[in-house]
């Protein structure tokens, strides 16, 4: 399937058959998440893969009804500690020619530090970097036939704990993955004259 046919055909998907989900499909879809960019080449983003019904069934009383009924669930998080790793990803970002022969200019980190001041700061900057893994992973699953559905609609303590995640994790959404049993028309957008604001 061609890019362009995945981000059209795409959609939430809430109704899944029963069918088992090949375990390989599973791999290409962390892949794809795997190879997503990030800043600073960070990396945040972390996945938990529930096959098992028992498991399954617990999320019940955490989140929605569907999400429990799809034969895989994969709990995207992010690492609140990925931050510290930043000069070490950063040597090797550099070390593998990134920003060779690139027109750089100066750059003083003094003149960014006000960035992360706000305590949640840096927080919202990883989840939006596993974000882009989540999109990632979800038009992977679209070209290999399989239905998804964002959830961000869950309770975060439960699910942790269900899970047993430490601390240093953060679930950023619940991705329900199986074989769609349903086939919904695209779904209302914003006309582009809205969206694009100017061209300057
Ligand atoms: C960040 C994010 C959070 C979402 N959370 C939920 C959710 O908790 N429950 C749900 O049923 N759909 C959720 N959705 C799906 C949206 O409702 C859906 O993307 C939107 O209505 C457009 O439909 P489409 O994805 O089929 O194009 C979420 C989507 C995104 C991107």
């Amino acid at each position: 399937m061609e890019l362009k046919e995945a981000i059209f055909s795409r959609r939430s998907i809430r109704k899944f058959k029963p069918d088992p989900v090949p375990g390989e499909h599973i791999y290409e879809m962390l892949e794809a998440a795997r190879l997503a960019p990030s800043g600073s080449n960070l990396q945040p983003f972390r996945f938990v893969v529930i096959r098992s019904e028992k498991a399954r069934e617990q999320l019940a009383s955490a989140t929605l009804k569907f999400v429990t009924e799809a034969p895989v669930v994969i709990a995207c998080c992010t690492d609140l500690t990925a931050m510290d790793g930043r000069k070490e990803r950063m040597k090797e970002l550099a070390e593998s020619g990134a920003f060779t022969g690139a027109t750089m200019g100066k750059v003083n980190p003094a003149d960014y530090a006000d960035r992360w001041k706000d305590s949640n700061a840096i927080p919202a900057y990883l989840n939006l970097n596993t974000a882009i893994a989540i999109e990632h992973l979800i038009l992977r699953a679209t070209d290999l036939g399989l239905g998804t559905c964002w959830v961000m609609l869950f309770k975060q303590k439960e699910i942790k704990d269900l899970l047993d995640l430490g601390e240093q994790y953060a679930v950023v959404a619940l991705i329900p993955v199986g074989y769609p049993d349903q086939d919904p028309g695209p779904r209302p957008r914003l006309p582009m004259e809205q969206i694009l604001l100017k061209e300057i």
